[in-house]
């Protein structure tokens, strides 16, 4: 697999690289990302390797990584080439509930100000960045629609909501003829495979393609961080974060997952950030892995990521070491209720492109058979 092979994301027929390149790091405002020369040679050496994919959202770095990228783009000449993609949710105005959040009011607001910042008349994919609690998916999903035909986006798509709400929204659109979700960008590493119980399979049934934020858990499984007394030690952004809430990965469980993992990068010869990308990369219902780095020569190592395969048992040894407990109902629908529910007769009604019930690592760790 290589960057300049591309694949359609999701139910569509939008040709994305299997890595994207992230660009929170873009603009130095949140006292982790790279100033701007840094960030343009971050961009050109992603486009050099024949990357595509390129996601912002409207406030990281308070609209600096927009306006940044929209300067690359248009001074690359490259606008047609790149496939943008950004997001709403969050509130640049404090005290105006309206500008923030997911109803038609300020998504109508926020996609004018993003192209601004962008310097281009549309979006390829606009993404709701974050669930509000509140808007009916109906009213985002007619407002997606309407933003296609007056043209200022290509194809929608949701980051970080429930499962329901992102299975009632397609289902809404498909019923209605609306245009229709291509994408959920969701946290998925080694160190946070939640979205295996639910999100992997509604996306693989309903079209739409996942692609993976914070795939080394912001920098944890590069392995430059080591267990320590107060928790962690090391150089980079979670020490610069730490104490903020919701960010905290220095966990027990993510140090069996770090040991696991430098074991498995050892034996291969390969860094363990290479390999942990590797591993998002090819897990079912992942279309693209959305990397990031705040130096180049951070960037050069995960782009070289997709170049190798994982054997089968270090691959097995990263599965386990980072498998989900078995958590109600997954574990229920295992072999012995088949069984039971098909009279012992071996059924099966899915196509083989179906990806696996992604419970059945949890399965397997509970002495379940699954294959
Ligand atoms: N939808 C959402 O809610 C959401 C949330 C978060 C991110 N995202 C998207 O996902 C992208 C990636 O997220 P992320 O930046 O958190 O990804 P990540 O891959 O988990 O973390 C990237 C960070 O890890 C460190 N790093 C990267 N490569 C390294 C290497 N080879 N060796 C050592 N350290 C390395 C760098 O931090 P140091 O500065 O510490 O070196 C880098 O900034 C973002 O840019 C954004 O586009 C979306």
């Amino acid at each position: 697999m290589s960057l300049d092979t591309y694949y359609t994301l999701g139910r569509s027929g939008l040709r994305v690289s299997r890595l994207a390149l992230g660009t929170m790091t873009f603009g130095d405002n949140w006292g982790w990302g790279a100033a701007e020369d840094t960030a343009r040679a971050m961009f050109d050496r992603y486009l050099e390797a024949g990357g595509n994919f390129i996601d912002t959202a409207d406030l990281y770095t308070d609209g600096a990584s927009e306006e940044l990228l929209g300067k690359f783009v248009e001074a690359s000449g490259t606008r047609d080439r790149v496939v943008l993609s950004t997001k709403f949710t969050y509130n640049g105005q404090p005290g105006n509930p309206n500008s923030g959040g997911n109803g038609r009011k300020n998504i109508m607001r926020a996609v004018d100000a993003s192209l601004r910042r962008l310097r281009t008349d549309y979006i390829d994919l606009y993404i709701l960045h974050t669930w509000d609690r509140l808007t009916p998916a109906e009213e985002v999903m007619r407002t997606f629609d309407d933003l296609v035909r007056a043209g200022k986006i290509r194809y929608a798509g949701l980051s970080d909501v429930p499962a329901w709400y992102a299975s009632r929204a397609q289902t809404f659109a498909e019923a209605h003829a609306l245009t229709p979700l291509v994408n959920l960008q969701l946290e998925y590493s080694l160190a946070e495979r939640h979205i295996e119980h639910e999100f992997v399979p509604m996306a693989t049934e309903l079209g739409m393609g996942i692609t993976a934020w914070s795939p080394l858990a912001m920098g944890l499984l590069s392995g430059k961080y080591k267990p320590s007394e107060t928790g962690g030690e090391g150089e980079g952004r979670l020490q610069k974060i730490a104490g903020m809430p919701g960010f905290d990965r220095f966990t027990e469980r993510n140090w069996t997952i770090v040991a696991a993992l430098e074991e498995v990068a050892v034996a291969m010869g390969k860094p363990m950030a290479q390999v942990a990308l590797n591993w998002v990369a090819t897990q079912p219902g992942i279309a693209s892995v959305i990397i990031g780095a705040s130096k180049l020569v951070q960037l050069d190592d995960n782009l070289a990521a997709l170049a190798f395969d994982i054997p089968a048992e270090l691959r097995a040894r990263l599965d386990q070491a980072s498998a989900l407990e078995p958590t109600f109902p997954y574990w229920f629908f295992g072999d012995v209720q088949q069984s039971r529910i098909h009279g012992g007769v071996a059924v099966g009604s899915k196509p083989s492109s179906y990806a696996p019930p992604v419970f059945v690592p949890a399965l397997q760790q509970a002495g379940f058979k699954t294959d």
